[in-house]
C-alpha cells in the first residue's frame, strides 16, 4: 500500500520559520521519522512539498490510480482552496488533514478549514508528532477498506459461482 504526503506552502521552511509555533524540526528530519515508521510496517510513501496551489491541485490528481491514502498539510491553503478541497473530493481516497499547530487555538482566520469536510479526519496541535498520528490513522482506514474491497469480491465471486 502506497501513501503520499503533500505538503504546502512554507513548510519548506520548518526550523527556521516561527520556531515558537512550529518548533525547531525541519521538513526533511519529519520525513525521515515517517519514511522509518512507512519501512517498519511494509509501506511505499512519496513526499511532495510545493508553495504552489496548481502544484499541490496536480498531485493530488495524480494519487488517482498510484496511491491507497493521503496525509496532506494545505498549511494557509487549509483556510482557503476551493480548488484543493475539489480535487481531494475528486480522487475519492482517504486523506487526514495535518497541522503542527492547533488552528483551532489560533487566529480566527486558522480556525476554519475549507478541507476537512473531505478528509476522514483532522489531526491538529501535536507538532511533527501530528504526521505519526496521521501514518497511524491512515494505515487504519487503509486497511478497513482493503477489508471491505475483499469481502465484496468474495461476495461477488460466491454469486458468480451460485448462477
Ligand atoms: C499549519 C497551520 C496553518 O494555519 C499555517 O498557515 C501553516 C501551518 C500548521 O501545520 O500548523 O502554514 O498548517
Amino acid at each position: 500500500m502506497k501513501i503520499v504526503v503533500i505538503q504546502g506552502p512554507n513548510l519548506n521552511m520548518l526550523g527556521v520559520r516561527e520556531q515558537n509555533i512550529y518548533g525547531p524540526m525541519k521538513l526533511e528530519d519529519i520525513h525521515a521519522q515517517m519514511k522509518a515508521f512507512a519501512d517498519q510496517n511494509g509501506l511505499d510513501i512519496e513526499f511532495f512539498q510545493s508553495n504552489l496551489e496548481g502544484e499541490i491541485v496536480d498531485k493530488i490528481q495524480e494519487c488517482l490510480g498510484d496511491a491507497d491514502g493521503i496525509i496532506i498539510n494545505p498549511a494557509a491553503y487549509t483556510h482557503t482552496s476551493i480548488a484543493i478541497r475539489d480535487a481531494l473530493s475528486a480522487v475519492q481516497l482517504p486523506a487526514i488533514e495535518v497541522h503542527l499547530s492547533n488552528i483551532h487555538a489560533r487566529e480566527e482566520f486558522r480556525q476554519k478549514s475549507v478541507i476537512a469536510p473531505v478528509c476522514a479526519g483532522q489531526i491538529s496541535g501535536f507538532g511533527p508528532f501530528s504526521y505519526h498520528m496521521a501514518m497511524v490513522g491512515i494505515v487504519q482506514i487503509m486497511n478497513e477498506v482493503r477489508a471491505m474491497r475483499e469481502a465484496q469480491q468474495a461476495q461477488q465471486a460466491q454469486q458468480n459461482l451460485q448462477g
